[in-house]
């Protein structure tokens, strides 16, 4: 058993707290390789932003478990290093097992996300205090979710968005004890969150999503007043970054993300937690892409993921200032 106070880290309590008295989020950044975490961890630290460190089942199997726990330690120093210790979290996201989560736990996490969102409402309360338990007994903190989002999650694949039912929150929160929870209010994963003609234009022809539910999340305020809310599924989809993609041979199509006043919005209200992967993986695409076309000759792999490094951490650091207000918060 390893506690993730050993390695420096801390759960998320003490900093949804703050998020939420602050009106602002916290950035979970999901994180595979080390190009990425540099790129969070430098961005962080400048901006003085405490940061989510997320891992996914997917990145666990590609990366190795061992390794990206070794590589949440090395963040803690290399931030010390680079001259501002911010708080970082070591979260597991969308955990689908007991065991997957009791794992995590035992190997240095600060915090897992059980998520049973696809099962059966009673089902869902049963792991998630399961996970709860055996969490708090290490003061490791929990996110459950209630709701489906459109698209894939966890490998389910949902057509239509189950938003989240506010009648439920507040039995679902005190039967389990989580510490946050993720709802669904019409935000989803990956690249293509909405087809265009899901989609009105604006006078210059840009495309403009359907607005979020916030009368749901208003709802879920009232009924659970001050608890931390967690939005998934939250990547904007930079349509700078999807043209370079697209400019240098790619093939993207109908690559709609969540406007960003939309998340600001989000982040000045019981929204602590905000999701972001996708826009990550644009932003090293485009930058990979553009070195290979324009650099054809290049086979130094630092010569491609040395700028996706930067181009990343330029998209980690607008987020924080400009879109979470995490920035100066640590
Ligand atoms: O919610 C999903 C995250 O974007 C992680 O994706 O399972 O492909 O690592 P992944
Ligand atoms: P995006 O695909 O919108 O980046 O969402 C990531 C996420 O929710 C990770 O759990
Ligand atoms: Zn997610």
């Amino acid at each position: 058993m390893l506690s993730y106070k050993e390695l420096g880290l801390v759960n998320s309590r003490e900093i949804f707290k703050k998020a939420f008295e602050g009106k602002y989020a916290i950035p979970a950044f999901n994180f595979n390789n080390m190009e990425q975490m540099q790129a969070i961890i430098q961005a962080c630290v400048e901006e003085k932003s405490p940061v989510i460190l997320q891992v996914s089942s997917g990145a666990r199997k590609y990366a190795n478990q061992t390794l990206l726990r070794f590589m949440a330690q090395g963040a803690v120093e290399y931030a010390k290093e680079l001259g501002y210790a911010i708080p970082i979290v070591l979260h597991l996201d969308h955990g689908d097992s007991f065991e997957l989560c009791k794992n995590c736990i035992d190997m240095g996490f600060s915090s897992v996300m059980i998520d049973g969102s696809h099962y059966p409402y009673e089902k869902n309360i049963e792991v998630t205090k399961l996970v709860v338990e055996y969490a708090h007994k290490y003061d490791v903190t929990v996110e459950g979710e209630l709701g489906v989002l459109a698209g894939i999650e966890d490998d389910v694949v949902a057509e239509h968005h189950t938003y989240t039912q506010p009648e439920d929150v507040q039995d679902f929160v005190s039967k389990t004890g989580v510490d946050s929870l993720a709802i669904s209010i019409g935000t989803s994963h990956g690249a293509n969150k909405f087809t265009p003609a899901q989609c009105t234009r604006d006078a210059d022809g840009i495309l403009i999503p359907p607005p979020l539910r916030f009368d749901i999340l208003e709802e879920v305020e009232k009924r659970i007043p001050g608890f931390p809310i967690v939005l998934h599924g939250a990547s904007s989809v930079p349509q700078d970054q999807v043209a370079i993609i697209n400019k240098y041979g790619g093939a993207l199509k109908d690559a709609i993300g969540i406007p960003e006043d939309q998340l600001r919005r989000a982040a000045s209200s019981a929204v602590c937690k905000i999701n972001i992967d996708s826009d990550g993986r644009l932003a090293m695409t485009a930058a990979v892409r553009e070195v290979f076309a324009t650099q054809p000759a290049e086979f130094d792999p630092r010569k491609y993921l040395g700028p996706a490094r930067e181009n990343l951490k330029k998209l980690y650091k607008h987020k924080v200032v400009s879109v979470l207000g995490s920035a100066g918060k640590a």
